[in-house]
């Protein structure tokens, strides 16, 4: 085994690239609740981490998991009572007409799901994605990224400008007329796969386009976009890997912009730390899917993905996180929009319950994004003990994401060393 410093090993080790956070990386040796710690005992309050919705070692999860390892845990080919409970109790949270659900262990599987479904439901192959879009790293998935930026990867995928008020596509438009340009963008992108031959299978979308920097999105666009989309013959894909589970507020993304997906793709937080995603449709969908796949996944469906998904519902509901996710960032989003006229340096506030992006830019005129601000408050406040990180088109969105038993003493707490840091930025 290697000696030495901690931080010269992972080059050797995982291979030089893989990304850490912060100039001087963390080393985190504990977790609990909304709290981290590290090797040197260093309390920080964890603002980025979505996975451990429920906080970080759930006592109750932990618990779920550790019986059913020691009960059983086995493949999907055995009939077991708790994971077609649990597949029951997730599609019973979403709309008439999601009856069924397909297992996965990450986002991108169940993001490579919905479009194989999508493919094989429509029996065409053209992908319709932001031009920010980030959905996995598989082959496929990954293709999806950032199409429209670059030259599109392959024929079959096509980007379009992300909705946004801050920048909008063009200047001097009503809410209403920006919403139909950036419809309109969307059927001639449509057009064009199905003039080239792709056809049209699928818009996939996250439903507050968390990666694109959790724009404000105009009136009456999701559901504009989602009667296009069926005009057209297609499906729409909502990935709620970020944006479900109760970060907003409620259940799903969806529900806060307003429209109906066909197929929804859950992940990260499912399995508050365990590998569990899921991609859930009608009942014909999922039917035809499987009919046409014979979808097989060692690791998922198991009956320790089920106790433990059932677990994390559960303490969702025990602790009203959804009451909170709501109040604690509706407050904490407000008080952060108060800040937007003290500081030069910080363009929009936008919020969506306990998921919040703070524009850095260099300064109100030009709005220009500052990504090297949006790196530096994230250090700051690192070193204040409070984690945050960044996203967006242009990586100057400041990331705030917390586990959703983030409390309001949390908030408070945050805003002053918040105030600290931008206070001296010069802004
Ligand atoms: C919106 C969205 N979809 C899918 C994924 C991929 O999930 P995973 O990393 O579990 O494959 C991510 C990951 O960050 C994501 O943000």
């Amino acid at each position: 085994m290697a000696e030495g410093p901690l931080k010269r090993r992972p080059d050797l080790a995982l291979g030089s690239g893989a990304e850490l956070f912060y100039e001087t990386p963390l080393e985190i040796v504990r977790g609990e609740g909304v709290y981290l710690y590290g090797r040197d005992g260093r309390r920080f309050v964890d603002m980025y981490n979505n996975v451990p919705c429920v906080g970080h070692a759930n006592p109750a999860v932990v618990k779920a998991m550790a019986e059913q390892q020691a009960t059983i845990n086995v493949h999907s080919r055995y009939l077991h009572e708790g994971i077609v409970t649990f597949a029951e109790r997730l599609a019973g949270l979403h709309h008439d007409g999601i009856e069924s659900v397909v297992f996965s262990c990450s986002g991108t599987e169940a993001n490579e799901v919905a479009i194989q479904m999508a493919r094989i439901v429509t029996g065409h192959r053209g992908l319709v994605c932001t031009d920010a879009a980030y959905h996995g790293n598989s082959e496929l998935v990954g293709s999806l990224t950032c199409v429209g930026r670059a030259p599109p990867k392959t024929s079959e995928i096509r980007g379009f400008p992300f909705p946004e008020r801050y920048r909008p596509l063009e200047e001097g438009l009503g809410e209403e007329e920006l919403c139909e340009a950036y419809v309109a963008r969307i059927a001639v992108t449509i057009e064009s796969l199905k003039t080239e031959g792709a056809g049209f299978a699928a818009l996939i979308m996250c439903p507050i386009f968390a990666n694109e920097g959790l724009p404000d999105i105009p009136s009456g666009f999701m559901p504009r976009v989602a009667d296009l989309v069926h005009r057209e013959g297609g499906l729409v894909i909502a990935d709620e890997v970020q944006s479900g589970y109760a970060r907003t507020g409620l259940w799903w993304g969806y529900e806060s912009t307003g429209f109906r997906p066909d197929i929804i793709v859950t992940g990260k937080p499912m399995g508050n730390g365990l590998p569990l995603a899921a991609t859930a449709a009608s009942k014909d969908f999922v039917d035809t899917f499987r009919a046409n796949t014979d979808y097989f996944n060692t690791f998922s469906s198991s009956p320790l993905q089920a106790a433990v998904g059932m677990a994390v519902l559960d303490e969702i509901e025990r602790l009203d996180l959804l009451r909170n996710a709501a109040e604690v960032g509706g407050r904490l989003t407000s008080e952060l929009e108060d800040r937007v006229d003290l500081h030069d340096a910080i363009g929009d506030v936008r919020g969506c319950g306990l998921f919040i992006g703070v524009e850095m830019i260099k300064d109100s005129v030009t709005r220009k994004p500052d990504a090297a601000s949006a790196v530096l408050l994230s250090n700051r406040l690192k070193d204040k003990g409070f984690l945050v990180s960044y996203a967006g088109k242009f990586d100057n969105v400041l990331k705030i994401r917390p586990p959703l038993v983030f409390s309001h003493e949390n908030a408070d707490e945050f805003l002053g060393a918040f105030d600290e840091c931008v206070g001296k930025m010069g802004g």
